[in-house]
């Protein structure tokens, strides 16, 4: 049997540090780092054994507490392990220590686990240098040490050592030291070195600084087959050795027992693809008669290393590999065989084995980390913002993402809810990949920054729950309005257009009606709207001379050229007059109110005038009024303004131009192409959305989501895939959430560009404020058709109910039926493509309008999924994981055709979009 190098670098043996080393020289300590981890600030001390000059970490790290172990330690070992540094917060917590860029260290971390926390439960946790991890430290005795050295050449000013809490108990450490080497030692063809074990032969003492001048420490190393030999005399390195293996060590050696045997030991690798250094020192200590000889080859797993070589009386001498060893099978066994002319067994006093490991030298980008550091200055941020913010990867500072480049960027910056005061620091404008910046429930105060508008990545702001006051940035307005941008203000009392829970509309008891253009009186009138206001556009564009409408000024009054946005305000009748020329306009009729056109400069603006005798409550215009007051999205529709003066109550939208999504998918001339609606259904699935077809599918990604909603379920595939609409803003980026309960395709209206805005807030509701609630229990508004049926007998309700309701809207995309079809006897979409698809013929299932222009292999499979979908049965419903799958397939048939024949591949049928409705009996006069 082979004697195994165990990993003895790992098991301080309890008293083998015991022996009070009486230190003949004093050593030299230039360089050296020796930190005591939890020696309390600006202590420091000699250590009696070794003599080497110990400091408090404290200067080092910002996190952690200090605890001291029982006296019976201080009876065994060295004075660094009295004491520990431990860090039962934070997942990441690292050192950050200053050193000589590019020399070579050999860097040690040291623990002694001693059952200081009284819970005689042995941690596990990991190490790593900055971006790399040096290793797991893993004890197996509470009274044992352990400790890891590595070498390696940092190439920076400084270097960062983290422990990483792995749940597995909580992250201490006693000692941290670095010692300088030579650079010409422990040389590699590439990576840094982790030593595996380093063994001292013939003794049972432990040696390190005081004898090495290196601080490496020599663990000793006996076997039973083995014989120990030593000498008093003093071993001195050869001429121009580097490595000056310490004379101690080296008077001290082993030699096979049975002469006639070789010296053989061996290592196990960690991993196969393991490569290793090995250094070998040997000297003769054995004064040798005339006719004696050593003459000894070294092998590895029988292959020949050095020799032969003989080593020479009282002269050290070290071997080492000049390249990694590395073997496929992982086998590591070292023989020391002796020549045939040799009349003595071979020899060994000193043996080093490392492991290479590859440690990155990876930095944040040094503008981020300068940025960042501003920041945390700023605020006084006190989290575990140590080292380097982005690294490691996968434990980065908390409240940042950052990107996967060669020098990471901070691209997300969360510092919600940390007792921020002060302004919104201009720093943050120099962290130029940013794209979501959370200072949300903090006590923020000033005006929000112009420079958030001019920050080209930034995607999502959220500035709730502050202090912020003054009016918003128009240009920030500007990108929210055009979707670039996600801003959420609540609760900052004194800002403008931002209102709290209820401090926007006065307090009025008053019932009357809220007539949203698409909601009540619905198709008709969203038609009519949409008619008008298209062919409005077109008359508009044709004469360029249109009029400025005398404006109304904002409260504050600021520049003229304030967009629109900014003034989501209050007007007075007097204002609405004018911006109406005198409601000369009437553009559309409600059960409850008229709507007219406005213009405020040269923006278009819908202005609803409430009728008082309608039946809904004044709270309703409250809270519409409140709800768009207080949020900014790009899918919700803009409220310019409302008027809420004596008898007279309105509301001033924006314009939408294309009408709502009932209309593009069955009763306008737009035709969906089949792809479109590929498009559009793998969108509301999945919320993937490319540049091309964002606008016009993020319609369905709302709707699906609002349904979602409206069932009160938590589906938590729709909610994370279905990302940036409006509907996921008012759940999750307003605080408390926001339902709003009556969902249509008629109320999503659309923007000249096919643009989704959700409308008609009526009915919206917000949680309780006390975050306790993730459903509400109240009757369910809105639109049937929609439900799930085993809801209804059951009452409970899964994700597959979720499923359910997609599977309708499928089938509204595919058929562009009603879902509740009035004039066949109420049928429902679902029992009317049951009885098409048992006829056979795919073309009377699919909207006739397309002709047959579609891949009919693809429209099968898409009816397929649909009706899965809608299974009575929820069991017999596919997941959204799967249906999401199904639709990419339909698609990539369509597309293939569309390849096979590029005629087809046209999207000209928007473009043209043509209007073919009747207009009023009022005929606008072109200005
Ligand atoms: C070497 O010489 C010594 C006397 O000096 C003798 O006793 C010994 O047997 C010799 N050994 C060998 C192996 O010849
Ligand atoms: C011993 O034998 C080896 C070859 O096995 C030879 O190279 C070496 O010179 C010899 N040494 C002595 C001291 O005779
Ligand atoms: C807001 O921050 C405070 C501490 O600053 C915290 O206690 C509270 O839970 C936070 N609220 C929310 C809603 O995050
Ligand atoms: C908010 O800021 C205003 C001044 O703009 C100040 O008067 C008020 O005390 C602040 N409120 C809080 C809660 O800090």
């Amino acid at each position: 049997m082979i004697m195994e190098i165990l990993r003895p670098l790992l098991f301080g043996l309890l008293g083998c540090l015991a022996a009070v080393q009486i230190l003949v020289l004093a050593q030299d300590q230039t360089g050296f780092i020796s930190l005591d981890c939890g020696l309390p600030e600006n202590s420091s001390y000699e250590e009696l054994t070794t003599g080497i000059n110990y400091i408090s970490d404290a200067a080092y790290i910002s996190t952690g507490e200090s605890q001291d172990l029982t006296s019976k330690y201080k009876n065994i070992y060295e004075r660094q392990f009295w004491n520990l540094r431990y860090f039962s917060t934070g997942t990441r917590n690292c050192y950050n220590v200053s050193i000589n860029r590019g020399t070579k260290y050999l860097i040690r971390a040291s623990f002694l686990y001693g059952n200081y926390d009284g819970f005689n439960r042995l941690p596990k946790f990991n190490l790593y240098v900055g971006q790399s991890l040096w290793g797991s430290v893993e004890f197996t005795e509470v009274d044992l040490y352990l400790w890891k050295d590595i070498i390696h050449i940092p190439l920076t000013d400084n270097i960062y050592i983290c422990l990483i809490n792995i749940n597995q108990g909580t992250p201490f450490i006693s000692a941290l030291e670095f010692r300088p080497l030579p650079n010409t030692t422990y040389t590699t063809t590439g990576g840094s070195l982790s030593l595996y074990s380093r063994a001292n032969f013939g003794t049972d003492q432990t040696y390190r600084f005081g004898y090495d001048v290196f601080d490496r420490i020599w663990l000793p190393f006996t076997y039973k087959k083995w014989t120990n030999v030593s000498t008093s005399n003093t071993v001195d390195p050869t001429n121009h050795a580097i490595y000056e293996v310490p004379s101690i060590v080296m008077s001290t050696a082993a030699t096979p027992t049975n002469s006639s045997s070789p010296l053989e030991f061996k290592w196990n690798p960690d991993e196969v693809t393991s490569q290793y250094y090995a250094y070998m020192s040997f000297a003769e200590i054995v004064k040798l008669q005339a006719n004696q000889t050593r003459v000894f080859n070294v092998n590895l797993n029988g292959q020949h290393l050095f020799g032969p070589l003989s080593p020479i009386y009282l002269s050290t001498k070290t071997f080492y590999s000049e390249t990694a060893l590395y073997d496929a099978n992982g086998q590591y066994e070292i023989s020391l065989v002796s020549t045939e002319n040799s009349t003595l067994p071979p020899l060994i006093n000193a043996f080093e084995v490392y492991k290479v490991i590859n440690i990155s030298d990876l930095r944040t980008d040094t503008a981020d980390v300068n940025v960042i550091m501003s920041i945390k200055l700023t605020y006084g941020v006190n989290k575990d913002w140590q080292a380097d913010p982005c690294l490691p990867k996968a434990y980065p500072w908390s409240g940042l993402i950052c990107n996967n480049d060669t020098a990471p960027r901070i691209i997300s910056l969360d510092l919600s809810s940390s007792d921020l005061t002060g302004e919104i620091s201009p720093y943050i404008f120099n962290l130029s990949m940013l794209q979501t910046l959370d200072l949300s429930n903090n006590s923020l105060s000033g005006k929000v920054p112009d420079f958030l508008a001019n920050m080209p990545s930034l995607k999502v702001i959220k500035l709730d729950k502050n202090n912020l006051t003054g009016p918003l940035p128009p240009e920030l307005l500007k990108r929210v309005n055009n979707n670039s941008l996600t801003l959420s203000v609540e609760d900052n009392p004194n800002l403008d257009g931002a209102c709290a829970s209820d401090s926007c509309a006065e307090k009025k008891k008053k019932s009357f009606i809220v007539p949203v253009v698409a909601s009540v009186g619905g198709l008709l009138v969203v038609l009519t709207v949409a008619a008008i206001i298209f062919w409005i556009v077109k008359l508009r564009n044709k004469s360029q001379d249109h009029s400025t409408v005398p404006v109304p000024r904002v409260k504050d009054t600021k520049s003229n050229n304030d967009s629109l946005e900014v003034r989501r305000r209050q007007f007075t009748y007097s204002e609405i007059v004018r911006m109406t020329e005198n409601f000369a306009r009437p553009v559309g009729e409600g059960g409850s109110g008229r709507v007219y056109l406005g213009h405020i400069e040269n923006v278009q603006v819908a202005v609803k005038m409430l009728s008082p005798l309608s039946a809904h409550s004044y709270q309703q215009f409250q809270t519409e009024v409140k709800l768009l007051m207080r949020v900014y999205h790009g899918n919700l529709t803009s409220l310019v303004g409302y008027l809420n003066e004596k008898d007279h109550f309105g509301l001033i939208y924006e314009y939408m131009t294309k009408g709502n999504l009932a209309q593009v998918l069955s009763e306008s001339p737009v035709l969906l192409t089949w792809e479109d609606r590929l498009r559009i259904a793998i969108d509301a699935a999945q919320g993937e959305k490319t540049q091309q077809n964002y606008r016009v599918y993020s319609v369905l990604s709302t709707n699906t989501l609002l349904l979602t909603f409206l069932l009160h379920h938590k589906n938590e595939i729709l909610s994370q895939i279905l990302k940036n609409t409006g509907l996921e803003y008012l759940h999750h980026g307003c605080k408390p959430p926001i339902v709003h309960r009556d969902v249509k395709t008629t109320n999503i209206l659309l923007t000249d560009n096919f643009q989704a805005k959700l409308a008609d807030f009526g009915l919206s509701k917000s949680f309780p404020n006390d975050g306790s609630k993730t459903h509400m229990s109240t009757t369910v508004a809105g639109t049937p058709g929609y439900f799930d049926p085993e809801y209804y007998t059951s009452n409970r309700l899964t994700e597959k109910s979720d499923v359910y309701s997609f599977g309708v809207v499928l089938l509204e995309i595919i058929t562009c039926r009603p879902v509740i079809s009035r004039a066949q006897k109420n049928v429902h979409i679902i029992q009317w493509a049951t009885t098409m698809i048992a006829q056979g013929d795919i073309r009377n299932v699919i909207d006739p309008r397309l002709k047959g222009e579609f891949d009919s292999n693809s429209a099968w499979k898409s009816v397929e999924i649909a009706m899965a979908c809608v299974s009575s049965n929820s069991s017999s419903r596919p997941t959204m994981n799967q249906v999401v799958t199904e639709l990419k397939n339909c698609l990539a048939m369509e597309m293939s055709r569309k390849t096979e024949n590029p005629s087809l591949n046209s999207r000209d049928s928007i473009e043209t979009f043509s209007i073919s409705i009747n207009l009023p009996t009022y005929s606008p006069e072109a200005r």
